[in-house]
C-alpha cells in the first residue's frame, strides 16, 4: 500500500512512524512532514490545508490510503473531497468534523443527548454576554466557538478579566470569525484526561487513556502552549471511571451522531474533567491529540493500518486491538521563549537511536546543509515506555538529557504525580 499523512507535527511523527510498522505499507508520503519525519517517509511540499494541491498529489501516485493529522483540513472538507474522487481516507466529514470546528454546536450537542458538561450558554452578540455572565459566577470558562488553535480558552478570575476576554473576542476580533460566537461555561474542579476513541459510524473503541500538560512551565505555571508533555495512562483513571466514560459520553455520542445523521468515522477525541460529580466533557477533537498521540502509540500493538481500514469498512466490531500494558511518558523540547517570541534555525545535536522503549519524535525540524536544525516553538518529543510512569519518565528524561539545541527549553515534572495535578 501507498499511504499519504498530512501534517507536519509530533503526533504525524508518531503516526508514520506506527503505519511504517505494518507489513502492509511499502511507501509513505508526508505533506509537508519534518526534518524527522523525512528519515522514514518521502516528505513533499504540499501544505496540510491545500486540499486541491494534495488530491491531485494523491491520484497521480497510486496513494491507498490518506491519513489526515491536524483539524483545518478536516474542517475545510477534504475528506468529503477525497471520497468524491473514490480515494480512501481516515478521518471523519466536514459535517462530522463540525463537532470541534465548532464549540456551541458541540455543546448544544451534548446537552440535547443529555451527555455530561459543564453548564453554559452561547452568545452571539457581546452586549447580552456582558449583561448576563455574572450569573454564572466567577472564575467563569469563556471561549471562542471556531478553531483557535488552543488559544481560544480563556478563564476568567473576576469581572473585569471576563470583560477583556469578551470584548477581545468579540469586539476586536483576536480570533476573526471564530470569536464571533462565545460559549460562557461554568468552572469545573477536577483532573483532566483525555480519551481518544475509533469511530466507525457504528461504534466506538476507546483507546488507553492518556493526560497531556498544557501549561509552559513546571508546577503548571505560566501559559497555555500546545502541549509540554503527555502520560498514559492517566493518573486519575480507572476501571470504574472508563466504565462511565464509555456508557455516559462515549457511546452516547455515538447514538446522538446516528439520531443526528452525522457519519462520523475517524478518530474522536473526548477531552475529560473528572469531577466530583463524575466525569464531564469539556470538548471534542475530530482527530489525534498531539503530544497524546505520542504516548498513546507507543503502547499499541495492532497494526494501524488494519484499524483504519476497519473503521472505512465500518468494520470496527470485527477487530481486536491490543494495546501494551507498559506505561508511555513524553517529554516535549521547545525553543527558548515558546509559547511566545523564540528563535529558531539551531543545529540539534546528540540524538540517540530510537529503540522500542524509547522514540524521539520530531514536532518542528529541518535538514539545512544536511544538520537537523530548530524549525518551530515545540522541536521534539521524546517518548519512552516503561513497567511503570516513573521508570517511562526516567527513560525518557535520560534521552532528553543528551540532546541539545541552542535556549533548548523542557519541563522537568512531566509524569511526577501530584496532588495539585
Ligand atoms: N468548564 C471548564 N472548567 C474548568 N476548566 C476548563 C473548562 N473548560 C475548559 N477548561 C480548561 O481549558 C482547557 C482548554 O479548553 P478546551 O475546551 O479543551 O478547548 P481547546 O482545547 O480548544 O483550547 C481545558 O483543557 C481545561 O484545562
Ligand atoms: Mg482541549
Amino acid at each position: 500500500m501507498n499511504i499519504l499523512v498530512i501534517g507536519s507535527g509530533g503526533r504525524e511523527h508518531a503516526l508514520v512512524w506506527k503505519i511504517a510498522q505494518s507489513p502492509r505499507v511499502e511507501k509513505i508520503y508526508c505533506a509537508p512532514g519534518n526534518g524527522g519525519i523525512g528519515e522514514i517517509a518521502s516528505c513533499i511540499d504540499i501544505k496540510a490545508d491545500d486540499i486541491d494541491g494534495l488530491l491531485k498529489f494523491a491520484l497521480s501516485h497510486d496513494i491507498d490510503l490518506t491519513v489526515v493529522g491536524p483539524e483545518q483540513p478536516l474542517s475545510l472538507g477534504i475528506v468529503d473531497v477525497f471520497m468524491k474522487s473514490n480515494l480512501r481516507i481516515f478521518g471523519p466529514n466536514q459535517r462530522a468534523a463540525i463537532l470541534e470546528g465548532s464549540k456551541a454546536f458541540s455543546k448544544n450537542f451534548m446537552q440535547k443527548y443529555s451527555i455530561p458538561t459543564a453548564k453554559y450558554k452561547n452568545y452571539h452578540d457581546k452586549n447580552t454576554a456582558l449583561a448576563e455572565i455574572d450569573g454564572f459566577g466567577y472564575p467563569l470558562v469563556i471561549k471562542a466557538d471556531g478553531l483557535a488553535a488552543g488559544k481560544g480558552v480563556i478563564i476568567a478570575e473576576d469581572r473585569t478579566e471576563a470583560e477583556e476576554a469578551i470584548k477581545g473576542m468579540m469586539a476586536d476580533k483576536k480570533f476573526g470569525v471564530a470569536g464571533s460566537t462565545i460559549v460562557v461555561e461554568e468552572f469545573l474542579q477536577g483532573k483532566e484526561a483525555s480519551i481518544l476513541a475509533f469511530v466507525d459510524g457504528n461504534v466506538a473503541i476507546p483507546m488507553v487513556s492518556a493526560q497531556d500538560y498544557k501549561r509552559a512551565l513546571d508546577d503548571d505555571k505560566g501559559l497555555n502552549t500546545g502541549g509540554m508533555g503527555a502520560v498514559s495512562p492517566a493518573f486519575y483513571y480507572n476501571d470504574e471511571i472508563a466504565e462511565r466514560v464509555k456508557q455516559d459520553i462515549i457511546n452516547k455520542t455515538v447514538e446522538a451522531l446516528k439520531a443526528e445523521n452525522i457519519e462520523y468515522r475517524g478518530v474522536l477525541y473526548f477531552g475529560l474533567m473528572l469531577t466530583k460529580d463524575g466525569p464531564k466533557l469539556l470538548e471534542y477533537n475530530a482527530r489525534f491529540g498531539d503530544p497524546e498521540t505520542e504516548v498513546v502509540l507507543m503502547r499499541l500493538e495492532t497494526d494501524l493500518i488494519d484499524i483504519m481500514d476497519a473503521v472505512i469498512d465500518e468494520a470496527l466490531e470485527n477487530i481486536d486491538i491490543k494495546w501494551s500494558s507498559d506505561h508511555a511518558v513524553c517529554v516535549v523540547m521547545t525553543s527558548g521563549g515558546y509559547p511566545e517570541s523564540y528563535d529558531t534555525g539551531f543545529e540539534i545535536k546528540g540524538f540517540i537511536p530510537n529503540g522500542i522503549d524509547r522514540v524521539t519524535f520530531h514536532a518542528a525540524t529541518a535538514i539545512k546543509d544536511g544538520k537537523t536544525i530548530t524549525a518551530g516553538g515545540r522541536v521534539l518529543v521524546v517518548s519512552a515506555l516503561g513497567e511503570t510512569t516513573k521508570e517511562a519518565c526516567e527513560k525518557a528524561y535520560e534521552v532528553v538529557s543528551k540532546m541539545d539545541f541552542k535556549k533548548a527549553f523542557y519541563r522537568k515534572d512531566i509524569g511526577i504525580k501530584k496532588d495539585s495535578l
